[in-house]
C-alpha cells in the first residue's frame, strides 16, 4: 500500500496527543443492544497500538442512515459500550459530535483513554462533505487515522473531508491496522496475485456487478459466476430460463463479455429449480438445459458445485463477491454453503482467500468457515467498489508513503 500508515508515524506524534480515529461501528442492534460486533473487534489492533503509545483516542463513525438528524435508534452509545468490554482501556461516550460538549470531553482525556463521539451521520452536513464540519472535526485531533475501511468508499465529512482539513493544517492523515489490512490483502489480490487467480462472483443482479467483470477479468485466470446474475448469461447463451429472474436490457451486454471472456468465465451447468422462492415449494435439480417454462433457478447444482470446486482446488489466490443462490431459504443454500466449505479447503491447501463483505459473510458464518479463510473483510460496499478499480475517497486523501 503506498499510503502512510500508523506505524510509520514516530511515537512523539502519538505519546498524550489527541488521535482522531474514523472507525466503522455501523453494527447491527437489536433493542438498544449491539448484535454482531465484528466490525468493533476488527479495530481493537488500532486501538490496542494508540493505548499502548499512550495517544488520547477520540473516535468517530456512523451507525445506519438517520439523515442528519438526532434519533435515539441510531446512537452510538451501546457500540461505546461494547468496546469497553472489549479493550484494556477506560471507554467513554459522549452525545455530542463536535462543539463544546465534545471538545471538554476530547480536553479532558487522559493518556491512554478512549472516547466515542455521537453518530456523525446526525449531522446533515457529514454526507455533504462540508469543509466546515471537516475543519470542526479536524480541531479535534492532532492526527487523523482512517480505519473505516467498510466506509472507505464514502466522500464524507468523517472518512474525506477531515484528513484534507488535517493535511491543510500541517498535520498527519494516515490509515489504521484494519484499512491498511484489507487494503494488502484486497490489492495484493488485484496487484501480484500468486496463480491460479480464481474470483467466485455471484448475488442476484448482473448490473450491480458488470464493473467488477470488466476490472476482473482481464486479472484473473478464472471467473466463476452464481446466483441469479448468471440467468442473465444463460438468456445470452439462448438457454430457456423459465420465470428465474433475468436483466432484460442487460442480455446483449452479457452476450458481449461472454464473446470477450472465453472459457474465462465459467457459468453453472445446472441448478436448483422450484417455481417460487419459498421454503415449501417442490424444487428439483435440473441441468440448466432443462429449466421449465414454469421454473425459477434459485441456486448452483450439486455438478456446478463439483466444477467450481475442481477449479477452486487448483487456485492459489482467490476472491469471492457474493451467494450462488437465494442462501437465506434453506432449500435454496446448499450450493452457497457446499461452495463456501471449497473456498475453506482450497485455503487449508495454501491458497490466499479473500471474502468480500455483506451476504457473503453471512454465507461463511452459515458454513461455519469464516475462521478459516485467509481475509474476511469489513467491508461491503467498499470492498465491491475496490473489486471494481475504483478510487475510494477514505483513502486517496491520505497522506502518500514517504511525504
Ligand atoms: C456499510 O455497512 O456498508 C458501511 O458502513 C457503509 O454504510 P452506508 O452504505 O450507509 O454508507
Amino acid at each position: 500500500m503506498n499510503k502512510k500508515t500508523l506505524q510509520d508515524l514516530p511515537d512523539s506524534a502519538l505519546q498524550g496527543k489527541r488521535v482522531l480515529v474514523r472507525v466503522d461501528y455501523n453494527v447491527p442492534m437489536d433493542g438498544g443492544r449491539v448484535t454482531d460486533d465484528t466490525r468493533i473487534r476488527a479495530t481493537l489492533p488500532t486501538l490496542q497500538y494508540l493505548i499502548d503509545h499512550g495517544a488520547r483516542v477520540v473516535l468517530m463513525s456512523h451507525l445506519g442512515r438517520p439523515k442528519g438528524q438526532w434519533n435515539e435508534k441510531y446512537t452510538l452509545r451501546a457500540a461505546a459500550e461494547r468496546l469497553g468490554e472489549l479493550v484494556k482501556a477506560p471507554v467513554s461516550f459522549v452525545a455530542d459530535i463536535v462543539g463544546d460538549k465534545a471538545r471538554a470531553a476530547v480536553d479532558a482525556l487522559a493518556p491512554g483513554s478512549v472516547v466515542v463521539l455521537e453518530n456523525v451521520r446526525f449531522l446533515a452536513t457529514e454526507e455533504t462533505n462540508d469543509p466546515k464540519l471537516s475543519e470542526e472535526m479536524a480541531s479535534l485531533g492532532d492526527v487523523y487515522v482512517n480505519d473505516a475501511f467498510g466506509s472507505a468508499h464514502r466522500a464524507h465529512a468523517s472518512t474525506a473531508g477531515v484528513a484534507e482539513a488535517m493535511k491543510r493544517e500541517g498535520r498527519p492523515a494516515v490509515a489504521g491496522m484494519l484499512m491498511q489490512k484489507e487494503l494488502d490483502y484486497l490489492g495484493g489480490a488485484l496487484e501480484s496475485p500468486a496463480r491460479p487467480f480464481v474470483a467466485i462472483l455471484g448475488g442476484a443482479k448482473i448490473s450491480g456487478k458488470l464493473d467488477v467483470i470488466e476490472n476482473l477479468l482481464p486479472k484473473v485466470d478464472r471467473l466463476l459466476v452464481g446466483g441469479a446474475m448468471a440467468n442473465t448469461f444463460f438468456r445470452a447463451l439462448g438457454l430457456g430460463t423459465g420465470l428465474s429472474l433475468v436483466e432484460e436490457d442487460r442480455v446483449d451486454m452479457a452476450r458481449e463479455v461472454l464473446k470477450r471472456a472465453g472459457d474465462k468465465l465459467v457459468l453453472p451447468v445446472d441448478g436448483v429449480v422450484a417455481p417460487e422462492a419459498s421454503a415449501d415449494a417442490h424444487s428439483a435439480i435440473l441441468d440448466r438445459d432443462k429449466v421449465p417454462a414454469e421454473g425459477r433457478i434459485l441456486d448452483i447444482g450439486p455438478k456446478t458445485v463439483a466444477t467450481f470446486s475442481e477449479i477452486l482446488m487448483g487456485a492459489k489466490t482467490i476472491v469471492w463477491n457474493g451467494p450462488m443462490g437465494m442462501f437465506e431459504i434453506e432449500a435454496f443454500a446448499r450450493g452457497t454453503i457446499d461452495l463456501a466449505r471449497a473456498v475453506a479447503e482450497a485455503t487449508d491447501r495454501g491458497a490466499t482467500t479473500i471474502i468480500g463483505g455483506g451476504d457473503t459473510v453471512a454465507a461463511i458464518e452459515e458454513a461455519s468457515v469464516a475462521n478459516r479463510m485467509s481475509h474476511v473483510s469489513t467491508g461491503g460496499g467498499a470492498s465491491l467498489e475496490f473489486l471494481e478499480g475504483k478510487t475510494l475517497p477514505g483513502v486517496a486523501l491520505l497522506d502518500a508513503k514517504g511525504a
